[in-house]
């Protein structure tokens, strides 16, 4: 092979590597494009949906609740109260900022934690920056004889379920 040829033959080599890379590189910025696009697209198609727990509470049997008694729920944020005029179920979530309050037995009283609200058992507020008592629950008893509360419904107070 003369001198002239074999150098026209490395040149037309290295201009199809050239091809080839650019070729590859193009290809490649379009998959990652097309990607790009079906990730958005798979996004904007989903649904926007918020699952949240259900608001209703089984709070078990009435008979577990001795009476005088208030039990802080810290799941479902609840205070289950058995009074002797029967059950009622307070939220037990500050109506300042929304902390979750507390139950101080040694007190008698609830309280919250941030900024030093204090509620009465039944839901009134004795101090604090809380601008409203704790709201009473809906509350009421299963066929199955369990308490049930609806955190999504509030009631006027004094509406004690009675077994
Ligand atoms: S959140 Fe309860 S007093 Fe501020």
């Amino acid at each position: 092979m003369s001198e002239e040829k074999r150098v026209i033959s490395v040149e037309a080599g290295s201009e199809f590597n050239r091809r080839a890379f650019f070729v590859k590189l193009g290809l490649g910025s379009l998959s990652i494009a097309a990607a790009g696009t079906a990730a958005f697209a798979y996004q904007y198609l989903s649904p926007n949906v918020l699952y949240e727990p259900s608001p209703i509470v089984n709070a078990g049997r009435p008979e577990s609740y001795a009476v005088d008694s208030v039990t802080l729920d810290v799941n479902s944020g609840i205070y289950l109260i058995h009074a002797q005029e029967g059950f009622f179920a307070l939220s037990a979530v500050c109506t300042h900022l929304g902390c979750l309050t507390a139950w101080k037995p040694e007190l008698g009283i609830i309280a919250c934690p941030c900024h030093g609200s204090k509620f009465m058992r039944d839901g009134v507020k004795i101090e604090g920056p809380a601008p409203r008592p704790l709201p009473w629950l809906q509350t009421w008893v299963s066929d199955e004889g369990d308490l049930m509360v609806d955190r999504s419904i509030t009631i006027r107070p004094m509406q004690f379920v009675r077994i």
